[in-house]
């Protein structure tokens, strides 16, 4: 067996090795060359004795569920993507970029926690108690049972909790708190890993509500990695626009509930405002009958969101077209252009086409994918869409439009904002009665273009 001591780790992926070098997962997998870091193993922590084990095997009909565990956070949109209020001992990551509001959110929270639940400690060891308190009193936070703390060492964190007895715990951030038996520095993998699994007993063990903050990367992974997404029961990730006011959490791993659902805030100077009708929000601005601008339903979660897409199809100034994208999957647009021209015979290989959705929104949907097309022809041909009509469908690489899922809702939400007929796929059209808005069916992409841009 190897003597303990140190062993070289890729920080990105947690691949480890005896000998220092780069990392050959990452080389396989991304073409990178990741240097691997250095780093002291942790001393062995003594495991139980199997011969008295402190837990064992229960059937199922005998396990207890407690009742009344989950407490509303005072905000709804944060109680709807945590699958309906936080659940005592979860522990719950929250990732985004720098700067994005993660701290603002959790103060937020913080506050209405401490007000349904009992005393929260808020654990910052990025920004200073005054930091805090600057913040906090801008966003008329009274900090009735709410616990401040700047502290970056989590043993001490840790060896205070019987006296604090807090219900909910928050660590902003996981990269910045650190256990000191450990040698690496604080964000590396092995001090995330390790603090993440303490973090984890103490929130099983205390049954305290538990929010890490995480740092995103560039390269858009949770920084000191995918270890944590194992091990926590919940991944929320906070994003939006650095520019746009709007804020969107997102649940991409739920033990407690489903995924996909989404919260929307806006960002303001008395802090996150929640915003109950984030479609009216989004469509605020539409232009009405401009070319290259279509109005999608997606689904985000049980939610249905109404988006604009627009495009740009304009000559190519020079050289090889160009594409740009901005809150739609890249390659995703290019395969639907090719599929516009190859299956449509519209000839917009040698145009440049720029596709966006308005208000810094993002379609993460197949659903989204004939409203892509049809937004590019529409642009292409210079006619507008009927400011009335919303788009719906997946589209496959013949040219052939999909079913989507859960199309009644989707139309229920149109028909609210004033929408008054649809374009879906002919699948849905045939199987779905009483519908809220006469839609029309289409098996194409060409149908599609046959309807809206008659000759
Ligand atoms: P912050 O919460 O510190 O971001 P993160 O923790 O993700 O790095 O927010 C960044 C800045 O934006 C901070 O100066 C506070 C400000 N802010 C507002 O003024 N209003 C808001 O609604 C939000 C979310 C942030
Ligand atoms: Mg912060």
């Amino acid at each position: 067996m190897r003597p303990r001591g140190s062993v070289y780790r890729c920080q990105q992926c947690g691949f480890a090795s005896p000998k220092a070098g780069t990392c050959p997962d990452c080389l396989r997998t991304s073409g990178e060359y990741v240097a691997l870091v250095e780093e002291r193993e942790a001393p062995a922590r003594g495991g139980r004795r199997a011969s008295s084990p402190a837990t064992r095997p229960t059937p199922l009909r005998d396990v207890l569920v407690e009742q009344g565990d989950r407490v509303r956070t005072g905000i709804g949109e944060l109680y709807r993507v945590l699958g309906g209020g936080v659940v005592r001992g979860s522990l719950v990551l929250i990732g985004g970029d720098p700067g994005i509001g993660k701290s603002s959110l959790l103060l937020q929270a913080a506050r209405a926690l401490a007000q349904t639940m009992g005393p929260v400690l808020y654990v910052s060891a990025e920004e200073s108690p005054a930091q805090v308190k600057m913040r906090a009193d801008r966003f008329g936070i009274i900090g009735d049972g709410f616990l401040l703390w700047a502290e970056n060492d989590l043993s001490v964190v840790q060896a205070q909790l019987d006296d604090v007895k807090p219900r909910a715990l928050v660590i902003d951030s996981i990269q910045t708190v650190f256990l000191p038996d450990l040698e690496s520095a604080p964000g590396s993998v092995a001090q995330v890993r390790e603090c993440g699994a303490r973090l984890m007993q103490i929130a099983k063990g205390r049954g305290i509500a538990t929010f890490l903050v995480g740092h995103v990367t560039k390269e858009g992974t949770l920084a000191g990695p995918r270890v944590l997404e194992h091990l926590v029961d919940t991944v929320l990730y906070f994003e939006g626009e650095s520019h746009h006011a709007y804020r969107v959490l997102r649940a991409v791993k739920n033990r407690f509930g489903s995924t996909n659902e989404i919260g929307v805030f806006q960002m303001t100077e008395a802090g996150l405002a929640e915003v109950p009708n984030p479609s009216g929000f989004f469509l605020a601005e539409r232009p009405v009958d401009a070319p290259g601008s279509v109005v999608v339903a997606s689904l985000e979660g049980t939610r249905p969101l109404l988006l604009e897409l627009q495009a740009l199809v304009a000559r190519a100034s020079f050289g090889t077209p160009r594409r740009t994208v901005l809150g739609a999957d890249y390659n995703r647009v290019c395969l639907l252009l090719a599929v516009l021209e190859k299956r449509a015979g519209l000839p917009i290989g040698s145009q440049d086409a720029f596709v966006n959705v308005a208000g810094g929104g993002r379609v993460v949907e197949p659903a989204a994918d004939l409203g892509i097309v049809i937004a590019a022809a529409s642009s292409y041909l210079e006619k507008p869409v009927p400011g009335d009509t919303v788009v719906l469908g997946e589209v496959g690489l013949t040219g052939e439009v999909r079913a989507v899922s859960g199309l009644e809702v989707r139309l229920k939400a149109a028909a609210q904002l004033g929408f008054r007929s649809a374009i879906v796929p002919r699948s849905n059209a045939e199987e779905s009665k009483a519908l809220p808005m006469p839609v029309r069916g289409v098996a194409t992409v060409s149908d599609a273009l046959g309807i809206l841009f008659p000759e």
